[in-house]
């Protein structure tokens, strides 16, 4: 099978109008599109149709990662999707929603007049965080209109509404919600553009909508409102404080755990359960931990060639002088002096017009580092994600990706300070927690 990749530029689909709410049932604002005739408006109907007449699931960017979408209510559709990704069957999937009465639709009693299906506990996240980077646990259960491969047997399902543009039309142009996890191949790193949803699934899929690198560049927060307290599942795109912010979620618990193998812990290969994995082995620097030596790793791996991922405190290349230069070295990258912070958390600017800007991919810088005695020289590929929190974010997949292409053999990862509830920190740590091998 041949994979496509078809660019939708979102500025280039049509007029898009963005209505507030006028009642208190429709929870989130109104969106209408009014397509402009064209390859844009073409692309996204291809795709909306390939989704309704086919089991073949289409790749689809949002404002976390690309995911993989098919039909949620079409069992055969579904499997696909597992199979596509090499997924084990008893992971659920996420389903994604264009507006509220599509989720209404989905959830037990929405046939019945009066009482509103959507629990009481979501509705201040709902309009806060929708459209946007929140999953939202709920009950699924008798007379469900989504096929069982979708929650593995459990008796709920995740909900979530993305706010990028062409996820949201694309699900209203397939009148269907779409089961959809995240588009890469199972362990591998979540894709945050569409090459890398390419990378892992060439020959498996027919069509990847191409809406350029994602924004948030880790997946969506997954809560549970339905037990006592509520429970974070997985930290994602909206904070802990922006969660506590919330009616009914001050006391929000954290329900992953992630910092419990502090310490060198090499694990034997192939016996543990891979996430979130580039194919280098990974070294996680805890913030606060000392900058590693490259040529001391090097030279114990002993790996020929070393990936550097720099976050806040790192100097490029760890300041080795190189062999072929130090100017490559002394030059901060791109990303150190873009100013990638988002808006602010009390930001009242409407959640879908975040949707449309867009962001770079992170690129490695090689350099040869000088042995101290005879051996030869130890290849540096280094990228920077810079200072800022949501630019680390970001990166942070792409630039895993981006040294795997490089064939480097390790990967240092200067961590961040995740004690700080009031960012996306949480969800960089968890990540790359999951990925690493070695934890300093
Ligand atoms: O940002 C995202 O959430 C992306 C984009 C594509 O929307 N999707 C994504 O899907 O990350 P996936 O399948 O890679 O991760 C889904 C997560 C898993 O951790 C899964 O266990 C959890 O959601 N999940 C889904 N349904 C659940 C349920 N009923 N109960 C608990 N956890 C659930
Ligand atoms: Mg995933």
């Amino acid at each position: 099978m041949e994979t496509d990749i078809l660019p939708v530029d979102a500025n280039q689909l049509g007029k898009l109008t963005i209505t507030a709410t006028a009642d208190e049932a429709s929870l989130v604002e109104e969106w209408d599109i009014e397509y402009e005739p064209g390859q844009a408006a073409d692309s996204l109907r291809r795709a909306a149709r390939e989704i309704q007449e086919t089991d073949i699931p289409v790749a689809f960017p949002t404002e976390t990662v690309y995911g993989l979408g098919a039909d949620a209510t079409r069992s055969s559709a579904v499997r696909a999707i597992f199979a596509a990704k090499g997924r084990p069957v008893d992971n659920p999937l996420i389903v994604h929603i264009h507006s509220i009465p599509q989720l209404r639709s989905l959830l037990p009693g929405a046939g019945n007049a009066g009482a509103d299906p959507i629990p009481e506990i979501y509705k201040p996240l709902i309009r806060k965080f929708w459209p946007g980077p929140l999953t939202i646990i709920l009950a699924s259960g008798e007379g469900s209109p989504l096929a069982p491969e979708v929650t593995a047997g459990l008796s709920t399902f995740g909900a979530r509404m993305p706010r990028s543009i062409l996820a949201l039309a694309l699900i209203r142009e397939a009148g269907v919600p779409l089961a959809a996890p995240s588009a890469n191949a199972s362990t591998r790193p979540s894709p945050t553009a569409a090459e890398h949803v390419k990378d892992d699934l060439e020959g498996r899929i027919r069509t990847i909508v191409d809406g350029g690198p994602c924004e948030v560049g880790v997946e969506s927060t997954v809560v549970d409102g339905l037990s006592h307290p509520p429970v974070i599942l997985r930290p994602g795109g909206i904070s802990l404080e922006q969660l506590r912010q919330c009616a009914g979620w001050e006391d929000v618990v954290v329900g992953y755990k992630d910092k419990h193998e502090q310490g060198i812990k090499p694990r034997a290969p192939g016996m543990k359960y891979r996430h979130y994995s580039p194919k280098a082995t990974v070294i996680l620097y805890e913030a606060g931990a000392k900058a590693p030596d490259i040529e001391e790793i090097a030279t114990k791996g002993p790996y020929k060639s070393v990936g550097i991922v720099r976050t806040k405190t790192w100097s490029p290349t760890l300041g080795h002088s190189m062999a072929n230069g130090a100017a490559s070295a002394l030059t901060t990258s791109a990303a150190d002096e873009i100013d990638t912070s988002l808006a602010p958390l009390d930001s009242s600017r409407s959640n879908l017009l975040r949707a449309v800007t867009q962001h770079e991919v992170p690129h490695a810088t090689h350099s040869l580092l000088a042995s101290r005695d005879e051996r030869p020289p130890i290849s540096v590929w280094d990228i920077g994600l810079g200072r800022s929190t949501q630019g680390v974010a970001r990166g942070l997949f792409s630039a895993l990706r981006e040294l795997d292409k490089k064939d480097v053999h390790v990967i240092l990862v200067e961590g961040i300070d995740d004690t700080v509830d009031d960012d996306v920190a949480a969800a960089v740590m968890n990540r790359l927690r999951k990925a690493a091998e070695i934890r300093i």
